[in-house]
């Protein structure tokens, strides 16, 4: 998987990518980052990359051309790869959308700063993102979420295959509780079933947990999910 970013602030990047779990992946060859400095985009002697709104108010927008022309450089260099928007307004980042992503090729990652763009790029990107309904200086800790969320789908990347199908949300569901030694902490006992050693009780304990969890904890996804599985039937 080939990423790439486009952001006034490229180095923000370097550390996230050259540790743990990411870090190795890259050094395995499983993930190309290459991050590209917007500025070098923007025409004239000071490459300015922002200006004051049309029609007035607070804040600077992102200038059209050399985002634009950022994407259209992008493009050249990474034909296959889907071009995405870091935006608050852009479509809510889920693990749904991590999986969808991660059947691309290649990713490229627009980062903005500022009050946003000029409404015009957005026709340039293929998708917009937001990672939730909070706002953050800057595209480049969304982005970097996203690559992360994405970059752990990719075979290879976790050691164990398994590990990443049992994530909580990758069936709908919250994950079930975890537990390791030592079997008590502080009078709190593990529940015994996972001491058993009988694999399908231990399966239809954590189903259970992974059910009320999701019923208590996030109403939301246990809506979808129980009416997912009613049209299954
Ligand atoms: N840029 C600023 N805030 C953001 C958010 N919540 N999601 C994506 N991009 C952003």
């Amino acid at each position: 998987m080939q990423f790439a970013v486009l952001s006034l602030f490229p180095d923000m990047f370097t550390s996230p990518f050259a540790q743990s779990i990411i870090g190795k992946a890259v050094e395995k060859g499983l993930l190309g980052i290459a991050t590209h400095q917007l500025r070098n985009y923007a025409a004239g002697r000071h490459q300015v990359t922002d200006d004051t709104p049309y029609g007035g108010g607070d804040g600077m927008v992102m200038k059209a051309e050399p985002v634009c022309h950022g994407i259209e450089d992008m493009r050249h260099r990474y034909p296959e790869a889907h071009v995405v928007l870091m935006t608050p307004q852009g479509q809510r980042f889920n693990q749904a959308e991590a999986e969808h992503l991660a059947q691309k090729q290649a990713l490229v990652f627009v980062c903005g700063r500022y009050e946003g763009f000029d409404e015009r790029i957005r026709s340039y990107v293929d998708a917009e993102y937001s990672i939730g309904d909070y706002v953050l200086t800057g595209g480049e800790l969304p982005a970097m979420v996203v690559m992360d969320a994405v970059a752990r789908l990719v075979p290879g990347v976790l050691g164990n295959e398994d590990s990443a199908r049992q994530d909580s949300h990758s069936d709908g569901l919250l994950e079930f509780p975890h537990y390791t030694r030592p079997a008590e902490f502080r009078g709190e006992k593990v529940p015994e079933v996972l001491l058993s050693g009988n694999h399908a009780r231990i399966q239809e304990w954590r189903r259970n947990e992974q059910c009320k969890r999701t019923e208590e904890r996030r109403p939301d996804l246990w809506q979808r999910y129980t009416q997912q599985h009613k049209s299954d039937n």
